[in-house]
């Protein structure tokens, strides 16, 4: 059993265009609550670095013949050619023990922003596929990853048989389809719903629970060293 006491370490990647918003203080008490149980935490802002979310032939060299988005991301790692800022967050992204999505939920999904992160960043040939494989036997397998996010609708609506259905059901995409394939243990989401609808004094209450509910997360998410 190794004895490692390295500092584990979070990355947030939060995607918020309103840096007074309710789901930015929301981000900031839960980097807090992981800087109280011993992380350090890194933290990517898309909106205010001016990520590019879109995956295109330009961000590559030069390609004969047709344009195939995961060869050439492939190729690029090869050479030694990818985008200096991919390159960066790729490394960020790797050097992290939990990784923590936190947006709005924007048509039951993540914003094209952060859609667009994972786009470019998880790329074939570092995070999965090529020398590695999927879930598993991917690059992330033995981390752990967890979404932080607001609503607009209520709790109720999401209950199972309420007007938007069961959160676990649609958000399998995220979970299954981003988080689990590149080998992460998927953490129970934080949610607070339709803080736009909170007074004050019950938006106070409900990063108090965020913060609790991260504690509790992060405990849980413990990086085996
Ligand atoms: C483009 C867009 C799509 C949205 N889609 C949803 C949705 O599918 N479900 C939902 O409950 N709220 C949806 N909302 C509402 C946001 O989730 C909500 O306003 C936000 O999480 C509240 O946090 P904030 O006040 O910090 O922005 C959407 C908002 C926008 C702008």
């Amino acid at each position: 059993m190794s004895t490692s006491t390295a500092v584990p370490t979070a990355l947030i990647v939060h995607a918020h265009p309103e840096p007074d918003s309710f789901n930015a203080a929301q981000m900031a008490t839960a980097a807090q609550a992981l800087r109280d149980a011993g992380y350090h935490v890194d933290v990517l802002d898309l909106y205010a670095d001016g990520w590019t979310p879109v995956l295109g032939r330009e961000e590559f060299a030069p390609v004969d013949g047709p344009f195939k988005p995961q060869a050439e991301q492939m190729r690029a790692l090869q050479d030694g050619t990818l985008d200096a800022v991919v390159e960066e967050h790729l490394e960020r992204l790797l050097a992290a023990d939990l990784l923590v999505l936190s947006f709005p939920l924007w048509w039951f999904s993540l914003p094209a922003i952060l859609k667009g992160w994972i786009d470019r960043v998880f790329m074939m040939g570092a995070v999965f596929g090529g020398d590695l494989g999927f879930f598993g036997d991917a690059a992330l397998a033995g981390k752990r990853a967890m979404l932080l996010f607001t609503t607009g609708g209520s709790g109720a609506a999401f209950e199972p048989g309420g007007a938007f259905g069961a959160l676990d059901d649609f958000l399998f995409h995220i979970h299954r389809g981003m988080l689990e394939f590149v080998g992460y243990q998927v953490l129970d989401p934080v949610v607070t719903y339709g803080p736009a609808r909170l007074t004050d004094e019950e938006r106070a209450t409900a990063l108090e629970a965020v913060g609790k509910a991260v504690t509790l997360t992060a405990a849980a998410a413990a990086p085996v060293r």
